[in-house]
């Protein structure tokens, strides 16, 4: 079976199969017969990036990120694979994420001088390279051998903010070390305070300035899928989850000490009054991850909060139905400028990144897309994808006539 056989083997052979194609398609006696028109018309789809089983052999060749995914794909155990893709429910926010992407449209604007693209900007006072970060995600060990080592080494390549998830495979020290600067840090809140507390502390003393509350998963959530990718693996996973129900913490070092098992991971009791003991608690500042509607941002603003970071988990969390991108245009009026705003999920292309500064966005983090990355290259694979979302961010600027950050504004955006 094509999944069963080692990875280079199977690039190969889709290398193979494209040339046979190709032959094929390119001979006159086939040429004229229905399977040859079929073949012809498979090869021509592939410049649309829609040829299902197409694998890159190298970062190099990719035309946009979904070009990675199909690697991971072919790469991942099925059960990991499943925990990457997975929504909720019928998978309902994870496509809309998606789909709303099409009822915005770009404006472009003729006539400015675009000779020059800046991508530079700040957030919370640092100054970026660009406004694309890397969002956070837990367990990168499960995508790569090297998982956020990997990440970290690209985010300096490319020099990118980090998001580090406290559900890392990783330390903060070691991330920070290989990174050569200061990541920011992302908690999620048990119902043990003194497990948030110990963490905070490690994350100040390993140099951390930032630290991003996830608050979107209090109830926690209906992964459906992953649940059907699990039951399609076979492979006994015991070897690396263990046996019983808590093995997983002793695979996270950010738990290391902190007595984590007696606490509850999903801590629906949670309320504002989390932030307010937070903020009292750390040095850092503050971003609560996870808010999609105005009410929320205005509780964030009333409690403290540094910053604000639309998302809805990409699509994880529940299934609203409702994608990232247009809870962006509430919560931006709400903030009204009075705190940087952040936001993901969905984020695929440089025009879907445009979007969301046009509509008044200040930085867009990136899950899956760099987990894709990883996967199918490791920091090869991350710094191309980062590469590549940087440069289509610059032609879309060009293009719109908006040539650096501060001058992408609600004009470049309408809706359908
Ligand atoms: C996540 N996300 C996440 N968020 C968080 O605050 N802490 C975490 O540990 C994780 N872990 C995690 C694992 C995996 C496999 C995924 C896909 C996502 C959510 C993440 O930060 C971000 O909100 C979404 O990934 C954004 O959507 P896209 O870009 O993946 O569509």
């Amino acid at each position: 079976m094509l999944a069963d056989r080692p990875v280079s083997d199977r690039i190969t052979t889709m290398i193979a199969r494209r040339m046979l194609l190709k032959y094929l398609a390119a001979s006159p006696l086939l040429a004229t017969t229905g399977s040859g028109r079929m073949l012809a018309a498979e090869i021509l789809d592939e410049s649309s990036s829609q040829l299902a089983d197409y694998l890159i052999a190298s970062p190099a060749d990719a035309l946009d990120i979904f070009d990675f995914q199909r690697v991971a794909r072919q790469l991942l155990p099925v059960a990991h694979y499943g925990y990457l893709a997975t929504g909720t429910d019928g998978n309902e926010t994870l496509k809309a994420n998606r789909e709303a992407f099409d009822r915005f449209y770009l404006r472009p604007l003729r006539m400015v001088d675009t000779s020059r693209i800046d991508l530079e900007t700040t957030l919370l006072g640092s100054a970026l390279k660009s406004p694309i970060v890397i969002a956070p995600v837990g367990s990168q060990n499960a995508f790569h051998a090297e998982g956020e080592i990997a990440m970290a080494r690209a985010a300096r390549s490319r020099d990118t903010l980090q998001i580090l998830s406290n559900v890392s495979t990783r330390s903060i020290e070691d991330v920070i070390e290989v990174r050569g600067a200061p990541v920011w840090f992302q908690l999620y809140p048990t119902s043990n305070w003194s497990v948030a507390e110990k963490m905070l502390g490690r994350a100040e003393r390993a140099g951390a300035e930032v630290v991003v509350l996830t608050v979107d998963l209090n109830s926690g959530s209906n992964r459906v899928m992953l649940g059907q990718f699990i039951r399609a693996d076979d492979r006994d996973c015991s070897a690396c989850h263990g046996n019983h129900p808590d093995a997983w913490i002793e695979r996270k070092p950010m738990y290391d000490g902190t007595d984590a098992t007696s606490a509850e991971f999903d801590p629906a009791g949670m309320t504002w009054a989390f932030l307010e003991r937070l903020k009292r608690a750390t040095t850092m500042k503050v971003v609560v991850k996870g808010i999609v509607t105005a009410e929320d941002a205005e509780s964030c603003l009333k409690y403290g909060a540094d910053a604000v970071y639309v998302s809805n988990h990409g699509g994880r969390a529940e299934a609203s139905g409702r994608g990232a991108i247009e809870s962006l245009p509430e919560v931006a009026d709400a903030i009204g400028g009075k705190v940087p705003l952040l936001v993901d999920s969905g984020f695929r292309r440089g025009t879907d990144i445009f979007k969301a500064l046009a509509l008044g966005a200040d930085a867009v983090c990136l899950g899956r897309a760099c987990i894709w990355g990883l996967a199918a290259f490791g920091q090869p694979g991350v710094e191309k994808v980062l590469q590549m979302l940087n440069a289509e961010l610059a032609m879309v600027m060009g293009q719109m006539g908006a040539p650096s950050i501060p001058d992408i504004s609600s004009q470049h955006v309408a809706m359908r």
